[in-house]
């Protein structure tokens, strides 16, 4: 057995938490010969909540499971992590759009930034699910002194999910026929789930799904409002399908499931510049990865003018996103 990846989830006691732990103890986000520490953060009055999960854990007998750390200390949840799931977060209620969490959540980000940088690894990678995911990445990579930025990236895999199980549906195909689909932008209303790039059965979707004024309507705004949709059906936010996106993100970044050869995946990731997103900005690309750490951005796609427009829009929201918080940088 190899040495344990050290694995830091925050909000661990939360609903995606709750979801998520156990799917990586169980080997579902490094591989099954990899065995993983769980290094767990949550707030002082929820650690009783993290015991009950921590003694579950036990109680599924996971080989995997080579050790648990519960705490409410930031630097001590993040001692030599390797990979950090920073989930621990408000969520939106009925009625509230996610950058309504904007100061808020983003107080957490700054304190757990320089956490990261005191006391992770040196191969530290961080994946941010909790709300607005892009600049909170944005918030903790600006704290953590040291780490490289393009360490810190955010969740828009479930953005790419939905959108692909939507076009599937459409299509009257299996989801797996459903590639290349990109997520530019925000985890936001403004998001851009490309049809220009995207492939069914090998095929350009617009060959596919001939009906553009579907995908340019129902399409676009069913993934763009996906997360009030649940919201608005479950009481709750999505949680399941949230920890089922980030164990594709982790593991298709560096739990050894690079991207197929020929396909992307999306994550959102500081911009170097491309496609006149500016550099610096946490956004969704297309990206290949090759399960070991690395990601790069696919370069060299061409976008409609409906989708320029609209990644125009989603960018101008990440700027005011970063504006609005311009004293946490
Ligand atoms: P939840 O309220 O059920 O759980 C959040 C947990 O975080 C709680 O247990 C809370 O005690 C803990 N927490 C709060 N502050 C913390 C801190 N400073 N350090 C450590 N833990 C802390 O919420 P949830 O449904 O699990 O959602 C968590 C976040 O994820 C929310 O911001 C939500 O909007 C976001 N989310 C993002 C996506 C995405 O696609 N990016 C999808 C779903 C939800
Ligand atoms: C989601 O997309 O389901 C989450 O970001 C939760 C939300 O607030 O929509």
């Amino acid at each position: 057995m190899s040495t344990p990846v050290r694995v830091a989830v925050t909000g661990a006691a939360g609903q995606i938490g709750y979801a998520l732990v156990f799917r990586i103890a169980s080997g579902q986000m490094f591989g099954p010969d990899t065995p993983v520490h769980l290094q767990m953060l949550e707030i002082t009055p929820a650690l009783g909540a993290l015991e009950g999960v921590a003694m579950e854990l036990d109680d599924c007998a996971f080989p995997l499971l080579a050790g648990m750390t519960l705490t409410d200390d930031a630097e001590e949840a993040f001692e030599g992590t390797n990979v950090a799931c920073l989930v621990g977060a408000k969520p939106r209620g009925p009625g509230m759009e996610r950058a309504d969490l904007l100061k808020d959540n983003g107080r957490i980000f700054t304190a757990q930034g320089r956490a990261l940088a005191a006391a992770a690894a040196d191969d530290l990678k961080v994946a941010v699910v909790g709300n607005p995911a892009n600049t909170n990445a944005l918030i903790a990579a600006a704290n953590a002194e040291g780490v490289p930025t393009d360490r810190f990236t955010a969740m828009v895999r479930l953005d790419e999910n939905r959108a692909k199980t939507q076009l599937a549906r459409k299509a009257g195909v299996s989801v797996a026929e459903v590639t290349n689909l990109a997520v530019w932008g925000n985890h936001s209303p403004t998001m851009v789930p490309d049809v220009d790039n995207a492939r069914i059965g090998g095929r350009p979707v617009t060959e596919v799904i001939t009906d553009r004024g579907w995908l340019e309507g129902e399409y676009l705004t069913t993934v763009q409002q996906r997360g009030k949709a649940v919201i608005d059906a479950r009481g709750a936010s999505s949680a399941a399908s949230a920890a089922n996106a980030l164990i594709d993100h982790v593991a298709a970044w560096c739990g050894g499931q690079p991207t197929p050869e020929g396909d992307w995946v999306s994550m959102a990731v500081p911009s170097d510049g491309s496609y006149g997103v500016p550099e610096g900005l946490v956004s969704g690309f297309p990206v290949t990865t090759d399960g070991a750490g690395a990601y790069r951005v696919v370069e060299g796609l061409e976008l409609s003018p409906f989708a320029q427009e609209k990644l125009q829009a989603t960018v101008a929201e990440l700027e005011e996103e970063r504006d609005a918080v311009a004293e946490m940088l």
